[in-house]
C-alpha cells in the first residue's frame, strides 16, 4: 500500500508510481465508461483530477458519490492529456469513507456570497476562497515567527487571563465563576469580587503589551502572537472582538528603530507570501481584488513614508476634500482620514508619529514638547491602521506623573512601575493586527472572512 501524497506534493518524480490520495469530492461528471473526479484535501487550489474506469469494483458506488463525499484513491499519477490540469490519477481502488447526503450539502459547484459561507462556517474551508485564505493565514503565522526567530527574540506566551486594562480604555470582557444570578454583595452593596475564583476582578486581554515589557527587560529583543479581546461595539469590515496580535517588545531602542522594524517585518511577511502562495494570489485576485499582486509587490518594493501626527493634520486640512469626520488637532484620526493619507496623498504605506498624549495611552514616552507622544501608527492603503505601537515611558517620575493624571491607581501598576526603577532603559514596540494583515494580503473585504470562526456584536456562533 503506498503512504498517503497530500496533493500539493505531486511531482513530475511521482509520475508512472502508484500513489495514494485522500480527501473530499469537489466535482464528479459520469459518462459510461468513466466518472471524472475532482479531489481536493486542502493543500493546494486545483486538486487532482481523479479517473474511475467503469472497470472497477465498486463502480456503481461510485456513481452516487455526491459533491462534498470523502474518498481514497491508489491509483497511477500520469500526465494529463487534457487541458486544465498537469497530472491526473488514473484509479485502481477507490475507498469511500463518507458520502454526503445529497442535494443538502450546500457547497454545489455555483459560487457562493462571501455573506452566505458566513452562515455555514463550519463548511466554508471547504471553498475554494476560504481554502487560499486559510492557506495564506497558515504561512503568514508560520513567516511572523520565522523573521523574529532568525534575528534572536524569544517568543513570549503572555496570559489571556488578566488584572490590567493595558490600553486603558475599559473594553474589556470580564471573566468570572461566580454565579451572575446571585453575585455575593459587601456590606456597601457592591459585587464582593474577593469572593470570585482569583479573589479579584480579572479580564481578557486586549494586548499582551505590558507583560512583554517584563520580558523585553530580560532578553532584550521578544514577541508575542496570540489572542486579545475587545468589548468594542464596532460593526465594521475592520474590527473583531477577538482578534490575534503580534507584539513585539525591544529594550534599548527608540521610536525610530521601532518603526524600521515594522516596516521589514510587514514587507517581509508579504514577501513570504508572494514568493509560497502564487496559485492562491492569483486566485484571489481574479475573483476579489485586480490589483491583488501588483499592490503587494508595490508595497514590498515600497519605502515607507514617515510623517508626524500634526504634518498629517496640516495635509487633511489643506487636501480641499470634504471629510465626514471634521479635521482638529488633537483628533484622533478617522479610517477615511488614515485612507487619505497612504492612498491619496502619499500613495505608499504611511508611518505617522507623535500623537497627542491625549488620545493615546498612559504607557507612552512623552515627547519634549509636553503635548504629543512617541507613539506611531502604521497605515495601509484600503485598510488604514494595520499596526499600532510607541516608545514607551521608561522614566519612574514622568510615568507616575502620567497615572496620576489620568487617574490610575498606582498600587495597580506597581510591577509596571518597578521595571522602571531596576535598570530601567530606553524601549519600544508595537502591535500588528494579524487578521488587518491577512485582509491586507488576501485582498479580502471583510476581516470576518480571514478568522475561522469570527466573534462579533451580536455573534459568537460555531
Ligand atoms: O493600536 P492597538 O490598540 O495597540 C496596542 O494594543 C498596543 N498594546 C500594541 C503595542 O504597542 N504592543 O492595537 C494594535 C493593532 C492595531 O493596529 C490593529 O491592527 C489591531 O491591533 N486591532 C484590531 N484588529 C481587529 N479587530 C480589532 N477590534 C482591533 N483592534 C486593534
Ligand atoms: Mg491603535
Amino acid at each position: 500500500m503506498p503512504k498517503r501524497t497530500k496533493i500539493a506534493r505531486l511531482t513530475k518524480e511521482l509520475c508512472d508510481h502508484k500513489i495514494c490520495v485522500k480527501g473530499w469530492v469537489r466535482t464528479k461528471r459520469d459518462s459510461k465508461k468513466f466518472a471524472f473526479i475532482n479531489l481536493n484535501d486542502g493543500s493546494n487550489q486545483t486538486g487532482i483530477q481523479i479517473i474511475a474506469d467503469a472497470e472497477l469494483d465498486n463502480y456503481e458506488e461510485i456513481g452516487h458519490l455526491n459533491t462534498g463525499a470523502a474518498i481514497e484513491v491508489i491509483g497511477q499519477l500520469v500526465v494529463s492529456p487534457g487541458k486544465g490540469q498537469d497530472y491526473e490519477i488514473q484509479a485502481q481502488q477507490i475507498k469511500i469513507h463518507g458520502n454526503a447526503s445529497g442535494d443538502s450539502y450546500p457547497l454545489q459547484k455555483k459560487g457562493h456570497t462571501l455573506e452566505f459561507l458566513r452562515e455555514i462556517a463550519h463548511l466554508r474551508p471547504r471553498t475554494n476562497t476560504l481554502g487560499c485564505v486559510f492557506r495564506i493565514r497558515n504561512s503568514l503565522a508560520y513567516a511572523v515567527h520565522r523573521f523574529f526567530q532568525e534575528r534572536d527574540f524569544v517568543y513570549v506566551q503572555t496570559p489571556i487571563i488578566t488584572s490590567s486594562d493595558a490600553e486603558g480604555v475599559g473594553e474589556m470582557f470580564r471573566v468570572t465563576s461566580m454565579d451572575i444570578n446571585h453575585l455575593p454583595k459587601t456590606d456597601r452593596g457592591i459585587i464582593d469580587f474577593s469572593q470570585d475564583f482569583f479573589g479579584q476582578p480579572v479580564y481578557l486581554t486586549v494586548s499582551g503589551q505590558l507583560e512583554a515589557e517584563i520580558f523585553a527587560t530580560a532578553f532584550s529583543d521578544i514577541y508575542t502572537f496570540g489572542p486579545t479581546f475587545r468589548a468594542e461595539n464596532s460593526n465594521t469590515s475592520r474590527h473583531l472582538a477577538e482578534f490575534w496580535m503580534i507584539e513585539p517588545e525591544m529594550a534599548f531602542c527608540d521610536l525610530q528603530g521601532n518603526a524600521e522594524l515594522a516596516e521589514a517585518f510587514l514587507k517581509y511577511l508579504i514577501r513570504y507570501c508572494l514568493d509560497h502562495h502564487h496559485e492562491d494570489l492569483t486566485f484571489l485576485q481574479k475573483f476579489y481584488n485586480k490589483e491583488l499582486l501588483a499592490t503587494l509587490e508595490g508595497i514590498v518594493n515600497s519605502s515607507f513614508k514617515t510623517i508626524t501626527y500634526t504634518e498629517s493634520i496640516d495635509i487633511l486640512q489643506n487636501s480641499g476634500c470634504s471629510f465626514e469626520f471634521p479635521v482638529h488637532w488633537g483628533d484622533d484620526l478617522q479610517s477615511e482620514h488614515e485612507r487619505f493619507l497612504t492612498e491619496q496623498h502619499c500613495k505608499c504605506p504611511v508611518v505617522v508619529t507623535d500623537y497627542p498624549k491625549e488620545i493615546k495611552a498612559f504607557y507612552m514616552r512623552q515627547n519634549d514638547d509636553g503635548k504629543t507622544v512617541a507613539a506611531m501608527d502604521i497605515l495601509f492603503p484600503k485598510l488604514g491602521e494595520v499596526v499600532g505601537g510607541s516608545q514607551r515611558e521608561e522614566r519612574y517620575d514622568e510615568l507616575k506623573k502620567r497615572l496620576n493624571e489620568l487617574g490610575l491607581q498606582e498600587k495597580d501598576y506597581w510591577w509596571y512601575l518597578d521595571l522602571r526603577r531596576f535598570g530601567s532603559v530606553p524601549h519600544a514596540g508595537f502591535g500588528l493586527g494579524f487578521e488587518r494583515l491577512v485582509q491586507f494580503v488576501t485582498g479580502m473585504g471583510n476581516i470576518r472572512d480571514v478568522i475561522p470562526l469570527p466573534r462579533v456584536p451580536n455573534n459568537a456562533a460555531f
